[in-house]
C-alpha cells in the first residue's frame, strides 16, 4: 500500500491508496458506488436478486419505526441458498470447507459434501420432533459439525442459538432457558492448546434445571475428543450413530423472508444477556452482499475468517456470507500459539490462504511475539485483510500491513455489530483511500451519522453518538421474546435513530473515527462483556456485599475488567480470596470474562442518591486523574481508593 500525506486531518495523516494491480482486478471499480447506495430501497431491492428465492418479494421495506420488514412477501431458504445453488454448476466439487484441527487433522468438505451432511443432519433433527421455529442450541468447538449443525436448522426453518464454547454451564443454561430450545447439540468436549473442555460434562450441568420446564427433549453428541462422557438414556445420542443410513434427501423448507434464522445473545447493559434475533431475507441479502464487496471476493480464493462461530463474525462472515457466495472458507479449530507461535502463518503458508479476516487484539499479541515468526513463513498468497471487533490502533495497523501484508494488501477495518448482522462501515477495497484507524466511511446502501444527544448531526471534525438512520436488511429485529426491550434498548435513547451504543468522531474527509462504547459495556479482546453480569457474578459469591466494573486500557486485549469489591460485614480477607472470586465469575459466565483486577474497599465511591460513580473508578482504574467529586456522598472514599490501589495490586 502506497502512502500519501495529506495535511490538516483529524488524527491520522497518512492515506492509503489502493494498489493499481488490485483496483484494476477488483469486483467493485466504479468510485461512484457509494452514490448508487443514496436511494437505498432500490439498492437492496437490486442486491436482493443475488440470492435465490422461491417466491419473489413484493415490497423491498415495510418501516414502522423500529419495527422493520425487508422483503415481505418473498420466500427462500438460508441452506439452499449456500448449498444446493451452487450444486448445478462446477463448484459442486469446489471445497466449501477446509477444515485444520488444533492436532493437524484436516478435512475439505465439498459443496456437495456439505449438501449431503447437512441434508442428513436435517433428516436426523425432524426425526427428533424439531419443526418450523422450534430452537436448537449448538454449544460446539470450532468443527465442520458446527456449521453443518446451523446450516441444518435452516435447511428446515428451526432457529439456531450458537452458544459459544468458552461459556460455563450457567451461562449456557441461562441461554438453553431463554430460548427453551427442544435440541442442543454438543461435543464430548474441544480442544485448546493440548487440553480438552469439557462441552458435554457442561451440558450436563446445565440440563437438569431447564428439565423442569422439559424444553429440552434430546442432546446429540459429536465425538471430538474421545474423553469419556455420560450419556443419559432417552435424551442423549451419538450424532455418528444418529447419521448412520440417514436419507440424504430433505427439501429445504421455504422460509417467509421475515421468518426467523438464528438468535444469537450478546451482552447488555443489564444483567441479563439479549437474545438478538436475526430473520432470514434481508439478513442474507445484507451478509452476502458485503460479504462479497469488502473481501472482493472471487471464485479462487481461499478465505479465512478466524472467529469462533459462537460470535456474530463466525455467524455472518465465516457461514452465511461466504457459502452464500460460494466461497471456499478455513476453518481453524484452535489457538494460534499451539504447537508454535506460527500456527497462522504456517496454515496460511499450507493453504495459499487469499484473505485473512482477524481481529486487532490478535494482531497485537502478533505483535508481541515478534515478527519472526511471519517472518519464517511464506505469506505471498495473501491479498487482502480485514480487521474486526473494536478500534484498531494505528501501530497494529502499521504492522499488520507490513508484517502480514507484505504492504500489497488493502485492509478492510470493518465496523459492526451482532445487532447490525452485517458490516455497516468499511472501506470497499479497490476504490477507498485508507487512514490507519479508521474504518472509513458508511459502506452502500447504509446511513450512518454521529449525533450530539438531541440527535442532531455533529458538523465534521467533531465527535457524539454513533447511530443509524434509516433501517438496513441485515438489522436485528427484536430482542427475542421481548418487543420492549428491543424499543428501550435501541431505538429510544435518541429519538427515530437506532442506537449503537458506541461513541464516534468524523474527520474533514467524513471519515469516521470509533471511539469505543458509551454504555456499560467492556469491549475485552473484541468480545462484548456486560458490567453488570461480572457485578451479577461477584455478588453471587457468598462472601461479597456490593461490586463494581469497570473496563480499564489494556496492551493486548484492548480492554480488560478491573472490578470494586466490598466484603460483607465483618468478613476478614485471606490469602487465596482474590482467586476464588475471580474463579466465580470464571464459574458463572466463563474465561472471557475473568476480571484482571479485583480491588478490595469497604466503600465504593456513591452519589448523595447511592448511585455509584463507576466515571469515578475508571479513572482510578486507568490511573488517571481523578475528575468532579463534588457529587460524591463521601469523598474519602476516592482518596482511601487511590491511595490503596498499588499496595494491593
Ligand atoms: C462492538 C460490537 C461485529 C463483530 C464483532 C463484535 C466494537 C466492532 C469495530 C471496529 C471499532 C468496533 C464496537 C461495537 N467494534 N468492530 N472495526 N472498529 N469498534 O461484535 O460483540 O456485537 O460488538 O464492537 O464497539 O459496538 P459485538
Amino acid at each position: 500500500m502506497t502512502e500519501k500525506h495529506n495535511e490538516g486531518l483529524l488524527e491520522e495523516k497518512r492515506f492509503f491508496f489502493p494498489p493499481t494491480e488490485f483496483s484494476a482486478k477488483a469486483i467493485i471499480q466504479n468510485p461512484n458506488i457509494h452514490e448508487l447506495g443514496a436511494d437505498r430501497a432500490t439498492f437492496w431491492n437490486e442486491q436482493g436478486r443475488r440470492l435465490d428465492w422461491f417466491k419473489p418479494w413484493n415490497t423491498v421495506l415495510e418501516w414502522n419505526p423500529p419495527f422493520a420488514k425487508w422483503y415481505v412477501g418473498g420466500k427462500l431458504n438460508a441452506a439452499y441458498n449456500c448449498l444446493d445453488r451452487h450444486l448445478a454448476g462446477p463448484r459442486r466439487n469446489k471445497a466449501a470447507l477446509i477444515f485444520e484441527g488444533e492436532l493437524g487433522d484436516r478435512r475439505v468438505l465439498t459443496y456437495q459434501d456439505l449438501y449431503r451432511e447437512v441434508s442428513q443432519f436435517a433428516n436426523v433433527l425432524k426425526s427428533l420432533d424439531v419443526e418450523k421455529g422450534d430452537r436448537v442450541t449448538i454449544y460446539m468447538p470450532l468443527i465442520p459439525e458446527t456449521v453443518i449443525a446451523m446450516l441444518a436448522c435452516a435447511r428446515i426453518g428451526a432457529v439456531h442459538c450458537v452458544v459459544f464454547g468458552g461459556f460455563s454451564a450457567e451461562a449456557l443454561k441461562d441461554r438453553i432457558q431463554n430460548s427453551l430450545s427442544k435440541v442442543v447439540v454438543t461435543t464430548d468436549g474441544s480442544y485448546r492448546r493440548g487440553n480438552s473442555i469439557p462441552l458435554k460434562a457442561n451440558v450436563d450441568l446445565a440440563l437438569p434445571v431447564t428439565c423442569i420446564n422439559n424444553c429440552v427433549e434430546s442432546v446429540i453428541v459429536v465425538k471430538r475428543t474421545g474423553q469419556p462422557v455420560d450419556m443419559l438414556e432417552g435424551r442423549d445420542v451419538w450424532y455418528h450413530e444418529v447419521m448412520k443410513n440417514v436419507s440424504i434427501v430433505c427439501p429445504a423448507e421455504p422460509m417467509d423472508a421475515e421468518d426467523m434464522l438464528f438468535i444469537l445473545y450478546t451482552s447488555g447493559t443489564t444483567g441479563k444477556p439479549k437474545g438478538v434475533v436475526h430473520t432470514v431475507g434481508g439478513y442474507m441479502v445484507g451478509v452476502s452482499t458485503t460479504h462479497e464487496w469488502v473481501f472482493d471476493l472471487k471464485e479462487e480464493d481461499v478465505y479465512w475468517c478466524t472467529a469462533d462461530v459462537g460470535w456474530i463474525t463466525g455467524h455472518s462472515y465465516l457461514v452465511y456470507g461466504p457459502l452464500s457466495n460460494g466461497a471456499t472458507i478455513l476453518m481453524y479449530e484452535g489457538a494460534p500459539d499451539f504447537p508454535e507461535k506460527d500456527r497462522y502463518w504456517k496454515i496460511i503458508e499450507d493453504y495459499r490462504v487469499t484473505i485473512l479476516y482477524t481481529a486487532p487484539t490478535a494482531i497485537r499479541t502478533f505483535m508481541k511475539w515478534g515478527e519472526s515468526y511471519p517472518l519464517g513463513r511464506d505469506l505471498s498468497s495473501l491479498r487482502l485483510l480485514g480487521s474486526v471487533g473494536e478500534p484498531i490502533n494505528p501501530e497494529a495497523w502499521m504492522w499488520y500491513n507490513k508484517f502480514i501484508g507484505g504492504e500489497h494488501c488493502p485492509i478492510v477495518d470493518t465496523w459492526w455489530q451482532t445487532e447490525t448482522g452485517m458490516i455497516m462501515m468499511t472501506p470497499v477495497p479497490g476504490i477507498t483511500p485508507l487512514k490507519p484507524g479508521s474504518c472509513t466511511i458508511p459502506f452502500p446502501g447504509v446511513h450512518i451519522e454521529i449525533v450530539d444527544h438531541a440527535g442532531n448531526p455533529v458538523p465534521k471534525g467533531e465527535g457524539g453518538y454513533l447511530v443509524v438512520r434509516e433501517p438496513w436488511p441485515a438489522m436485528l429485529k427484536t430482542v427475542y421474546g421481548d418487543d420492549k426491550r428491543y424499543q428501550d434498548t435501541y431505538w429510544s435513547e435518541i429519538a427515530d435513530v437506532y442506537f449503537t451504543g458506541d461513541e464516534a468522531k468524523w474527520d474533514e474527509d467524513g471519515y469516521f473515527w470509533v471511539v469505543g462504547r458509551v454504555d456499560d459495556v467492556i469491549n475485552v479482546s473484541g468480545h462484548r462483556i456486560g458490567t453488570a453480569e461480572v457485578e451479577g457474578a461477584l455478588v453471587d459469591h457468598l462472601l461479597v456485599a456490593e461490586a463494581a466494573c469497570v473496563g480499564r486500557t489494556h496492551e493486548v486485549k484492548g480492554q480488560a475488567v478491573f472490578a470494586f469489591v466490598s466484603l460483607k460485614e465483618g468478613i476478614e480477607i485471606y490469602d487465596g480470596l482474590i482467586a476464588e472470586l475471580k474463579a466465580h465469575v470464571v464459574q458463572k459466565i466463563g474465561a472471557l470474562a475473568r476480571p484482571d483486577d479485583i480491588f478490595l474497599t469497604a466503600e465504593l465511591p456513591k452519589t448523595r442518591s447511592g448511585k455509584i460513580m463507576r466515571r469515578l473508578l475508571k479513572d482510578i482504574a486507568e490511573g488517571r486523574t481523578i475528575g468532579d467529586t463534588t457529587t460524591l456522598a463521601d469523598a474519602e472514599v476516592i482518596n482511601f481508593l487511590k491511595k490503596n490501589i498499588d499496595a494491593q495490586k
